[in-house]
């Protein structure tokens, strides 16, 4: 039953729409730009196995940590964990405080430098449909170099991308938010097919399958370990309440473990995809995979232009990143906003507009000069999503009352126990121990065997 306050606060019209807005917050920027780069970086295959393997350790105990608070306590990432945790004060309460501020401020951070990659497949979409012309010197890379180092071009981008998210936000969870993934997620599944049936036909499908799958353990680096870990969190939005606040528009009755593993699976399966697609296009024209962060911006576009039907190829591809990147940018946005509402009293609309205003103002400092946007890159991938994971899963996994902590998976009968145990070791022990393991190791306290 749809209670009064659960439909003040809104609810997801549908289970289906509740997987398609997730797994839209999950695919993003993240899967289609940086897990291709950084596995292209990082050397292929044994990189992909230990993402795989990060996935399954930390990121689904504790994307499960986060649907089960956020769909008991009722509330923003704040609110939420307050409400399980708080009554039993001391530790609990100001690891809650602590934990739900840092979310609102990685949210923050995040969108605000997300908003300006976001905007250059923007500009790029442009280019591709030949509105803006490839420059005739250099090609993509000058006309990336021209876009980066232009910083109001870059910020009108960025700000095109702001006001579309702000708008859907602002209209709410069923009207904006689910309504929108609804369109954005089968309309991105669409173009990754048929950009997969492309390159299917063009060759390089099995270099890249190849590059992806088969392991090279000699290529793997004790950086790339911890890489693999940072971007597990990024990728399925974990460690700053992203699901917490989704989690919360749930209705008490679900049981969050098929959604959470099918959110899990469909963001691993699109990050794959991708790669598939995007070191085909390059190993069919003999480009380096390990081409960093201008992979999709500068080789791609090059690539595009060579190639039999490029142009369309190009424009679907952008589509496919810019749609990725609004539906990821949306539960940023709805972060922030619903601690606003909740902790403020501010109303949707003024909450959407009034922190779109500022995460704006801030996202103009990385479109400025682009080491800001690669501080705030590293400052919240590396630190504050796995230092809030941490703090999640420490707290899910011993001040959450135990009756709380287990409704999620008792709710699916008697099926539900077993697998109940194991989550509760694994976000007790596990989660926290690797992830404590890294947070050491990347600052240089705690040496890796490798
Ligand atoms: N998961 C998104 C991506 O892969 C990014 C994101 C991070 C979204 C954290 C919400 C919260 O691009």
């Amino acid at each position: 039953m749809e209670t009064g306050s659960e439909k003040r606060r809104g609810v997801w019209g549908t289970r289906l729409g509740f997987i398609l807005a997730a797994s839209g917050s999950a695919v993003g920027l993240g899967n289609i730009w940086k897990f291709p780069y950084i596995t292209g970086e990082y050397g292929g295959g044994a990189f992909v196995l230990v993402y795989l393997g990060c996935i399954a350790l930390v990121g689904l105990p504790l994307m499960y940590a986060e649907l089960i608070i956020g769909r008991r306590g009722h509330g923003s990432a704040l609110g939420s964990l307050k409400a399980l945790v708080s009554q039993q004060g001391g530790a609990g309460r100001d690891l809650s405080e602590f934990t739900g501020t840092l979310a609102v401020a990685s949210g923050f951070l995040i969108l605000s430098y997300y908003s300006v990659v976001a905007g250059w497949a923007i500009h790029f979409l442009w280019v591709s449909m030949d509105l803006i012309p490839l420059s005739a010197e250099g090609g993509a890379a000058t006309t990336f170099g021209h876009l980066v180092g232009d910083w109001r071009l870059s910020t009108l981008w960025h700000t095109v991308f702001l006001c579309l998210t702000i708008t859907v936000v602002g209209r709410g969870v069923h009207e904006g938010i689910e309504r929108a993934c609804s369109r954005l997620m089968p309309a991105l599944a669409g173009i990754l097919c048929v950009l997969l049936v492309y390159v299917g036909l063009t060759g390089g499908l099995a270099r890249s399958f190849e590059f992806l799958f088969r392991p090279d353990f000699a290529k793997l680096s004790g950086e790339g370990v911890l890489e693999a870990l940072g971007h597990a969190f990024f990728t399925l939005s974990l460690g700053m309440g992203a699901m917490i606040t989704y989690g919360s528009y749930l209705q008490n009755d679900r049981t969050v473990v098929r959604d959470g593993v099918t959110v899990a699976v469909l963001d691993t399966v699109i990050a794959l995809l991708a790669g598939l697609v995007i070191f085909a296009v390059v190993f069919a024209a003999n480009g380096n995979p390990a081409a960093g962060p201008g992979l999709v911006f500068v080789t791609l576009p090059d690539l595009f232009a060579t190639m039999p039907g490029g142009e369309l190829v190009g424009m679907a591809f952008f589509f496919l990143l810019i749609f990725a990147a609004w539906s990821s940018a949306i539960s940023l946005l709805e972060v922030v906003v619903a601690y606003f509402i909740d902790q403020h009293s501010l109303s949707r609309t003024q909450a959407s507009w009034l922190l779109g205003g500022l995460i704006w103002m801030a996202g103009v400092g990385s479109a400025l000069w682009s080491p800001v946007l690669d501080f705030l890159d590293n400052l919240t991938t590396r630190y504050m999503l796995p230092v809030g994971g941490l703090v999640i899963a420490i707290l899910a996994g011993w001040f959450v009352r135990r009756g709380d902590r287990e409704a999620g998976f008792l709710s699916l009968g008697d099926s539900g126990r077993p697998l109940a145990a194991v989550w509760t070791v694994t976000i007790r022990f596990v989660t926290p121990v690797l992830l404590a393991a890294v947070l050491l190791a990347k600052m240089g306290i705690l040496r890796l065997p490798w």
